[in-house]
């Protein structure tokens, strides 16, 4: 099946210009100016019809968490109705944590995520891994992961007795990652200091989701941000500093690469966009002081009067946040959220965006606050190769994956969950109700097959599959 992409502008993460595509089964087959008879006459078995708009590379997401059990429940997207509210997005490609907690292995639990994945996914998928219990066996285990192409590891200095490692745990798999490739990612926030925060709060009487913020301040994740870098720097591990949200932490982040250290940052929308103030301190008619769990994450949204966000933004367009993922982890108000009345600290933590995060990104084109380039290289082009996927994936180019998104940059938008919105997450809330979004995904294909099309889903849960993932490309 050969799929002609005509009239469009093709958008990299280092210009755009008006190009066909050609696409032969599940790869690209030619990137080539319009009308161009280098090939011979083409002849396709399909047109599509992009003009006006932009042909950029299906979205990467690298941070979510689908089924995840977390906070006393389960993450409330499965990876079938995940990917495919992926898929709505314009997002092509996944990266999922497996997760090993205490007393569990490593290898049993990839092998468990790999149940919950195969055959339920619409878009592909790869796998990152949380090492929870820093051991001898999990130690191993690491090596044996990149040869599985999963060459990634997360480690948390946050949730005392769930995730955190201690400084010593995090030297020694820091360590690993320095002798076998292995990216750390973190999870920086001062976990000890915050559960004391957390019950100082909690006896005052301060229970409502307001105060899961106030009890995360800036400084903890600075803190944590900071000593995750020195100990990087000691071992020579590269670091991946995962949602970042206090610009205070974002400074450490840029004087370490200042330095030339492999240290990386990611933000997420939710970061960008919402504030203590805005969101953790709603207040609705239905859930009253309680509205705020919606928005309930760690690291928390910041103080919109500290300045996070804009400068955040900032970040984004200097390169010091390395690229955007959502930190998908969806949980419903109803019977999820709502285990934390009277106690945020029962909150279950999370945000789904997994849908959103192409267009919310596009907005900030649309804003003025970066570049149409820099969409796709923060969304697309930059995770493919921190990530090991580049090439394959991230890229319009011949040989590469035809994961393609058409987007109508005169489109429009309106994320929610009211009457002619958009919301495809299994949620009974959107964290993004009410959004208006200056542009459209039109039509986006995976390995060559249309899995959304003219405002409707054609794909089907067989579609995606795991991608095993090299080290990462995009060390100094
Ligand atoms: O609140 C969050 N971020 N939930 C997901 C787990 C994590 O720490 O990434
Ligand atoms: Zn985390
Ligand atoms: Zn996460």
């Amino acid at each position: 099946m050969k799929t002609l992409i005509t009239g469009g502008t093709v958008v990299s993460s280092t210009g755009s210009a008006l190009q066909d595509v050609l696409v032969d089964g599940e790869t690209i087959a030619a990137v080539m100016a319009p009308g161009s008879q280098a090939l011979g006459p083409i002849t396709a078995d399909r047109t599509i019809d992009a003009t006006s708009r932009y042909v950029i590379p299906g979205g990467i997401d690298a941070h979510t968490h689908m089924e995840m059990p977390f906070g006393g429940t389960s993450a409330s997207d499965t990876f079938e109705t995940g990917t495919r509210a992926a898929a709505w997005g314009g997002t092509t490609t996944i990266v999922d944590f497996v997760v090993q907690s205490h007393g569990q292995r490593v290898q049993d639990q990839v092998a468990a995520w790999h149940d919950k994945a195969a055959g339920n996914c619409a878009v592909d998928y790869a796998f990152h891994q949380i090492i929870g219990d820093v051991n001898d066996d999990s130690l191993k285990a690491m090596d044996e992961l990149i040869g599985e192409g999963i060459t990634s590891f997360k480690l948390f200095m946050a949730y005392p007795g769930v995730f955190l490692s201690s400084d010593g745990q995090i030297l020694q798999a820091m360590q690993k990652g320095a002798e076998n490739g292995g990216l750390i990612m973190m999870h920086a926030e001062n976990g000890s200091a915050i559960d004391v925060l957390v019950q100082q709060a909690l006896q005052r009487g301060d229970t409502a989701p307001y105060f899961h913020g106030t009890s995360r301040p800036w400084q903890m994740e600075e803190e944590a941000t900071h000593r995750a870098i020195m100990l990087a720097d000691v071992t020579g591990a590269p670091l991946y500093v995962v949602h970042v949200s206090a610009k205070q932490a974002l400074a450490q982040i840029a004087k370490a690469r200042g330095a030339g250290q492999n240290v990386f940052g990611e933000t997420c929308p939710q970061y960008l966009y919402l504030s203590l103030e805005d969101q953790l301190g709603a207040r609705s008619d239905e859930w009253g002081g309680f509205e705020g769990a919606k928005w309930v994450c760690s690291t928390p949204l910041r103080a919109r009067a500290e300045g996070h966000q804009d400068e955040l933004w900032t970040y984004l367009r200097t390169g010091d946040v390395t690229s955007v993922s959502t930190d998908h982890c969806p949980f419903c108000m109803k019977d999820q959220k709502e285990m934390g009345i009277g106690d945020f600290s029962r909150i279950p933590n999370g945000i789904g965006s997994v849908e959103h995060r192409m267009d919310l990104l596009f907005q900030g084109v649309k804003d003025g606050r970066i570049s149409l380039e820099r969409w796709v290289d923060v969304c697309c082009t930059t995770p493919a190769r921190m990530f090991g996927l580049y090439g394959r994936k991230g890229i319009i180019t011949a040989g590469a994956d035809a994961d393609i998104v058409v987007y109508d940059p005169e489109g429009h938008t309106s994320i929610g969950m009211g009457p002619g919105r958009t919301h495809h997450m299994n949620m009974d809330y959107s964290a993004w109700e009410g959004w208006e979004i200056d542009g459209h995904v039109d039509l986006v294909m995976s390995r060559g097959e249309v899995v959304v099309d003219g405002g409707g889903y054609v794909g089907s849960k067989s579609h995606g599959r795991f991608v095993p993932r090299s080290l990462s490309q995009n060390l100094i």
